[in-house]
């Protein structure tokens, strides 16, 4: 028997209860992970509340690392002992568990269970944002926005993009958020609670706006993200922290100059094996390389997820934060 945090309904984070239950043995091209750390994400939010509709009652955590304590028939590259990562995969909030290897990789000497359970979702997210998504918008030199620049796709971000050569922006709602995100390669830092993001874009690029929005916030930042562009910029709509963008006419892109608009995800850019081994690559080897670097802000027994939930939801929480089995 193993702890692990089921739902049988959607709400909020009260739904989420441990309890106990029966792991079993790997069948074919499957294996038994004693799990170490566990992320945790935004999107969890979305899935326990029911905004993204899964399967009950795993439909919370789909980001962890551990080690292969059993292996089934038909698995090849992966055996008994081995440290691996998966993200992608619901029913994470446990201690043990039996999965299929498609979604798993190795995690490398230089990266520890907990920064690889924190980052695979996060980071590989950033890789696809930065590296193909937005790509064809971008040259080096460039002036771009990213919304909740402290958080933990932001913390990432921003040190990625640097790394790249692009100058951000980051919005955030504190001081003590701005300074941090300052450290992780933004160059300027708005305060969406208290300034206005369109002319305070437009003072840092002398008017002229950005090529690419990064927008995770979603509902609230929506419009301002639009009217910090440039003619032809790309508006990627990644998240929605504040809720769901509201649907949209699509005039309003002609009308906000030639605009372009994706909504895209992780699972969209990971899609085959090959193209996941790739992102993870490019991760891991961003982080062995110390262009980004990972601490993990807030840890939490896997028991009090609630409580994590609660934090992440009311912006108490800053860039990784891992739940602990
Ligand atoms: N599409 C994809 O492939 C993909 C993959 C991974 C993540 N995401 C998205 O990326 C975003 C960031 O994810 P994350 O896990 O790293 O979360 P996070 O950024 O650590 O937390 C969300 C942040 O959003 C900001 N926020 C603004 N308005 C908010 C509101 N009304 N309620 C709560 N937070 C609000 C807060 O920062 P401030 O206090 O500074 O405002 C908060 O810390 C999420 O929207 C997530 O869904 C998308």
């Amino acid at each position: 028997m193993a702890k692990s945090i089921l739902i049988y309904e959607n709400g909020d984070a009260d739904k989420m209860q441990i309890h106990d239950v029966e792991v079993g043995e790997p069948g074919p091209g499957q294996v038994r992970i004693k799990q170490t750390a566990i992320g945790l994400n935004f999107i969890d939010v979305y899935t326990r509340g029911g905004l993204y509709p899964t399967p009950l009652p795993n439909a919370v955590g789909r980001e962890a690392a551990g080690v292969i304590t059993a292996v089934g028939k038909r698995v090849r590259g992966f055996k008994k002992g081995d440290r691996v990562a998966y993200c992608g995969v619901l029913g994470a909030y446990c201690e043990e568990r039996v999965m299929g290897i498609e979604q798993l990789v190795p995690i490398p000497k230089g990266v520890s269970d907990e920064q690889a359970a924190a980052i695979m979702l996060k980071g590989m997210t950033v890789e696809y944002l930065i590296d193909q998504c937005a790509k064809p918008w971008l040259k080096k030199g460039d002036i771009i926005l990213f919304h909740a620049a402290a958080g933990g796709v932001g913390l990432l971000f921003g040190q990625w993009a640097q790394a790249r050569g692009y100058k951000v922006i980051g919005t955030t709602s504190s001081p003590e958020k701005a300074a941090l995100a300052k450290k992780n390669g933004y160059k300027w830092v708005i305060d969406y609670t208290k300034e206005n993001i369109v002319e305070r874009v437009k003072e840092i690029t002398k008017g002229k706006g950005v090529p690419v929005v990064f927008d995770g916030v979603g509902k609230d930042t929506w419009m301002a993200s639009l009217d910090s562009l440039q003619p032809r910029g790309l508006m990627a709509s990644f998240g929605n922290a504040s809720g769901p963008v509201e649907p949209v006419a699509i005039g309003i892109l002609n009308t906000k100059g030639s605009l372009f608009l994706t909504r895209p995800s992780l699972g969209g850019y990971a899609a085959t094996r090959k193209d996941l081994e790739a992102s993870a690559k490019s991760l891991f080897g961003m982080v062995k390389s110390g262009k980004v670097k990972v601490a993990i802000d807030q840890k939490y027994p896997l028991a009090e997820a609630a409580q994590a939930h609660r934090d992440l939801e009311s912006r108490k929480t800053t860039g990784q934060t891992i739940l602990v089995p």
